[in-house]
């Protein structure tokens, strides 16, 4: 899975105790993303609160950063045992960052953490007027039908592979290697 990211970005997987990094992201997004993210206006406590349940709910949470900075997001929060292989997928980039193909890389993640975990239907909250969205979802219509207005997707091929499930793997090791290196590079500069 190779993508091409502005100024040199990477994806990777947040561990546990990186709340903080997602909350933060969503704090700066503009009134517009924000409105877009959540299908409507929301609060900065709000946004607080919703956090505190990703983490919670087991969401995976693919991060796009750029020096240690969390410009981007691509969650999958599972729906829980009432809706069994059901999840809500939502993706969240900071203005300066938009139409440079972090959206697609970040998707692109998300669907293979659906699929290797064996979700069939994903929900998305996306405002009918949200063209961007739409336009980056029918990129991926072979792998996911969807449904506009109050979006829901479903993952064709959503039967975990030994090679979809490598190719998480794979990324997930490059991702915390990532995160240490910038952890290091980070306790070394002088401040
Ligand atoms: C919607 C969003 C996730 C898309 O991510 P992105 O990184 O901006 O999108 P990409 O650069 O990967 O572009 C995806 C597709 O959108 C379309 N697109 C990109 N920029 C566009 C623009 N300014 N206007 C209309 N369509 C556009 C293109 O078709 C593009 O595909 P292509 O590059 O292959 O032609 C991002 O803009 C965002 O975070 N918006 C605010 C929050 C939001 O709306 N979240 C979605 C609700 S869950």
């Amino acid at each position: 899975m190779q993508d091409v990211l502005p100024e040199s970005g990477v994806i990777r997987k947040l561990w546990m105790g990186e709340g903080a990094k997602y909350r933060d992201h969503m704090l700066r997004l503009d009134p517009e993303s924000r409105n877009s993210r959540f299908a409507g206006g929301v609060s900065d406590e709000f946004i607080g609160k919703y956090v505190d349940l990703s983490s919670a709910l087991d969401a995976v949470v693919y991060g796009f950063f750029l020096d240690g900075i969390m410009r981007g997001a691509g969650e999958l929060r599972p729906l829980g045992a009432r809706f069994p292989r059901q999840a809500e997928a939502a993706i969240s980039i900071e203005k300066r960052w938009q139409s440079h193909g972090v959206g697609s890389a970040l998707l692109r993640h998300i669907l293979l953490a659906a699929r290797n975990r064996s979700f069939r239907l994903l929900h998305m909250a996306c405002l009918a007027e949200n063209q961007r969205m739409q336009q980056l979802a029918r990129k991926f219509d072979a792998e996911l039908s969807f449904d506009f207005g109050n979006v829901v997707g479903e993952v064709e091929s959503s039967r975990p592979t030994a090679l979809s499930l490598m190719r998480e793997m794979m990324t997930d090791s490059h991702g915390f290697a990532t995160a240490m290196l910038d952890l290091q590079t980070r306790m070394i500069r002088p401040t």
